[in-house]
């Protein structure tokens, strides 16, 4: 008589899970993990913690301050304790979503299993992908631009993150929070340069970003992300952002002659009120709203 399928299936489950505890399991079931979910950040000198995951011998180097993995004894490892919580942040910082179960799991069976090496070589390295452009006539997406923000902005920008929480509550790991608008738009579809975001990380609005820079941006990275937004800030599937029409803005950069913000336009009336007598030359703070006309309807100008 034949098992059923769903027995067959849970059998297997549960054979996977108790291999995982057999203790067999080796880097070469890890290492997808790592490229996937961790080398965007722990690359390179700029490494947190000097923690790099990029090979098996970086990984078993450990951080500055310890090493990260202990073998025998998953539950005393420092890198499980990241991947469930219970040091914080919880890693990869770019959760929500963490790693799942399953995946927590091999990495407590390979250490518990005394960190079996894979079929490659310790010294082989994975580097982190350099952000990609489309191919020529395709939009510039998320998918393009979320691994910069990954690799430079959420260690600070994310709930949990190096500054407690997010500076100014700006989420800068998942797409609908990028394009919030409850308080305040940072990114205007169509409209790089009305992007608190992009003047941040041009240096035109201050403090720099990111704020533990320099290294800033490449000029291509910064290239990519004006691209994206003027582009109309696409999701990973191709759809444009909604319209950014009444949505409020807040700006900073250096008052041009016959009102203008960097040579970005601005659109002053009796309505707008000046604050401390701002000048061209002066650096300000910009309040107002998007316009149906692709303009910024100021509100309030204040020298700084
Ligand atoms: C978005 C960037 C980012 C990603 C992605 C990320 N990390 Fe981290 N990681 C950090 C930062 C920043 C710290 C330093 C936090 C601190 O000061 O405690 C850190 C710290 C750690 C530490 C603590 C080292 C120590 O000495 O205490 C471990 C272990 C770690 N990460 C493992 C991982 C693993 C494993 C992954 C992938 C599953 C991962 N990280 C993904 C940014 C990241
Ligand atoms: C080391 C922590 C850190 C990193 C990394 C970082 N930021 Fe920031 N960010 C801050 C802090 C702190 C502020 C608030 C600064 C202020 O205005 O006083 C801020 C403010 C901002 C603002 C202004 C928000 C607003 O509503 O006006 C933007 C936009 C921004 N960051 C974008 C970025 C981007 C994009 C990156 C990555 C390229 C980045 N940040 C990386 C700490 C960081």
């Amino acid at each position: 008589m034949n098992t059923a399928p769903g027995l067959v299936t849970l059998c297997s489950l549960f054979l996977a899970s108790a291999l995982a505890w057999a203790q067999d399991v080796s880097f070469d079931a890890i290492q997808p993990i790592l490229q996937a979910r961790c080398v965007m950040c722990h690359a390179s000198e700029a490494a947190p913690l000097g923690l790099r995951l990029t090979s098996l011998e970086e990984l078993l180097k450990g951080s500055r301050n310890r090493e990260v993995v202990k073998p025998g004894d998953p539950a005393g490892s420092e890198l499980v304790r990241r991947l469930k919580g219970q040091s914080q942040p919880r890693m990869p910082m770019t959760g929500p979503p963490f790693l799942s179960d399953a995946e927590i799991a091999l990495f407590e069976g390979w250490i518990a299993g005394g960190l079996q090496p894979g079929s490659q070589p310790a010294s082989a390295t994975v580097e982190p992908v350099p952000p990609q452009r489309p191919p020529a006539g395709e939009p510039v997406t998320y998918a393009h631009v979320a691994p910069i923000f990954a690799s430079r902005c959420v260690k600070c920008h994310s709930s949990n993150g190096l500054m407690g929480s997010a500076p100014e509550g700006l989420l800068l790991n998942a797409y609908t929070a990028i394009l919030d608008r409850d308080e305040r738009m940072r990114v205007v579809p169509g409209a790089a340069s009305a992007s608190e975001l992009v003047r941040r990380i041009r240096g035109q609005s201050r403090p720099r970003m990111p704020f533990d820079g320099p290294p800033f941006l490449s000029a291509e990275e910064t290239q990519l992300i004006v691209d994206w937004i003027d582009q109309g800030a696409r999701d990973s599937n191709g759809q444009p952002a909604p319209s950014p029409v009444g949505a409020r803005v807040r700006l900073q950069g250096v008052l041009g002659e016959g009102w203008t913000l960097d040579s970005l336009p601005l659109v002053v009336g009796p309505g707008t009120r000046l604050d401390k007598s701002p000048e061209a030359g002066d650096y300000v703070e910009v309040r107002g709203r998007w316009g149906a006309d692709g303009r910024l309807l100021v509100e309030r100008i204040r020298r700084r």
